[in-house]
C-alpha cells in the first residue's frame, strides 16, 4: 500500500464523523499555524452530511475566522436549488459557523454558461493562492466522495475534464444526463496537502475494493493521488467489507490493527 494512503474503517458513520471533525480540528489549527489560513474544498453527496452537521457546531480550537471554504464541485443549478453543492454546505455547515462572507468561495452558477462559471473560479483560485502562470493551488484540505461508477467531484469515468491537465477548474456533463457540472480538475485535487474520501454504506463496497486494490486508471476516483501529500479514504463497515486490508479505528484506542 502506498505509504502516503491510509484506508480507515469505522463502526458507522456517525464515528466516522466524529474522526473527521477532530482531523478537521487538527488540520485547521496546524495550517493556520504554517501559513495563516486554512483552504478547504468540499464535496457535495449525501456523505459528507452527518460530519458537516457534527462540524458545525464546533468551536474549541478551530480557527474559524481563518478558514477559507471552496467547493471541490458544483451543479450549474442556482444556489437555490435543491440540487446545488453550495446550499447543501451552506444549510449543513455554514449557516452554523457563519463564516466571514471573504472566506467563502463558491462557484458563480450564475454566469451564462458552465464555462464561464470554471473561468471565474478559476480567477478566484489563482487570486486567492496567489498564483503565476502555471503553478497549481495547495489546498490544506480536499474532502471527496465516491460515486458507484469511480467519479469523484466531477470528474466521470470518460470525461475529457478528467485528463484535463490545463485548468484549474473545468466544466464537465456527466454521463448520464443531469445537470451540467463544475469541477476541481485532478492536478488541483493531487496538489493539495491533504485528501480525505468519505465512503458510506453498502453500495460502495465495490467500488471502493475496486479502486483501492485494482486502482482502475479509468476510475478518477483512482486517479487520486497526492504529489506529496496525504490521502485517507474513510469508510463504514458496510463500505468496507470488501476490503482486504485497512486500519480499524476503535472509539476506545483509536487507530489498531490491520484487519487482513
Ligand atoms: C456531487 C459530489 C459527488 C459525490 C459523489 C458521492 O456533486 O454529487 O461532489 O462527487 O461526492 O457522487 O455522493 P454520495 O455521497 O451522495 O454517495
Amino acid at each position: 500500500m502506498d505509504s502516503a494512503r491510509q484506508v480507515v474503517a469505522f463502526e458507522d458513520k456517525e464515528e466516522m464523523a466524529d474522526f473527521m471533525v477532530e482531523k478537521w480540528r487538527s488540520l485547521a489549527m496546524a495550517s493556520v499555524e504554517e501559513r495563516g489560513y486554512f483552504a478547504v474544498a468540499l464535496s457535495g453527496g449525501e456523505t459528507p452530511v452527518p460530519f458537516y452537521r457534527k462540524l458545525s457546531v464546533q468551536r474549541k480550537g478551530i480557527p474559524w475566522e481563518k478558514t477559507h471554504v471552496f467547493l471541490s464541485d458544483e451543479r450549474f443549478v442556482p444556489v437555490t436549488s435543491p440540487d446545488s453543492n453550495f446550499r447543501l454546505i451552506r444549510e449543513t455547515l455554514l449557516e452554523g459557523i457563519s463564516l466571514p462572507a471573504r472566506n467563502i468561495h463558491a462557484i458563480a452558477t450564475d454566469e451564462p454558461d458552465p464555462q464561464g462559471a470554471a473561468r471565474r473560479y478559476e480567477g478566484e483560485l489563482i487570486t486567492f493562492f496567489r498564483l503565476s502562470r502555471g503553478e497549481l493551488p495547495h489546498f490544506d484540505l480536499v474532502m471527496l466522495g465516491m460515486g458507484t461508477d469511480g467519479h469523484t467531484a466531477s470528474l466521470f469515468p470518460g470525461s475529457p475534464a478528467v485528463n484535463n491537465k490545463r485548468l484549474l477548474a473545468c466544466a464537465a456533463s456527466p454521463p448520464r444526463g443531469g445537470h451540467e457540472r463544475i469541477t476541481l480538475t485532478l492536478p488541483v485535487i493531487n496538489s493539495a496537502k491533504n485528501i480525505v474520501f468519505l465512503v458510506n454504506g453498502i453500495s460502495k463496497a465495490e467500488i471502493l475494493r475496486t479502486v483501492v486494490e485494482d486502482e482502475p486508471p479509468s476510475m478518477p476516483a483512482a486517479l487520486v493521488k497526492p504529489e506529496g501529500g496525504s490521502l485517507l479514504i474513510l469508510a463504514d463497515r458496510d463500505a468496507s467489507r470488501l476490503l482486504k486490508e485497512y486500519s480499524l479505528f476503535e472509539a476506545k484506542r483509536g487507530l489498531s490493527g490491520r484487519r487482513r
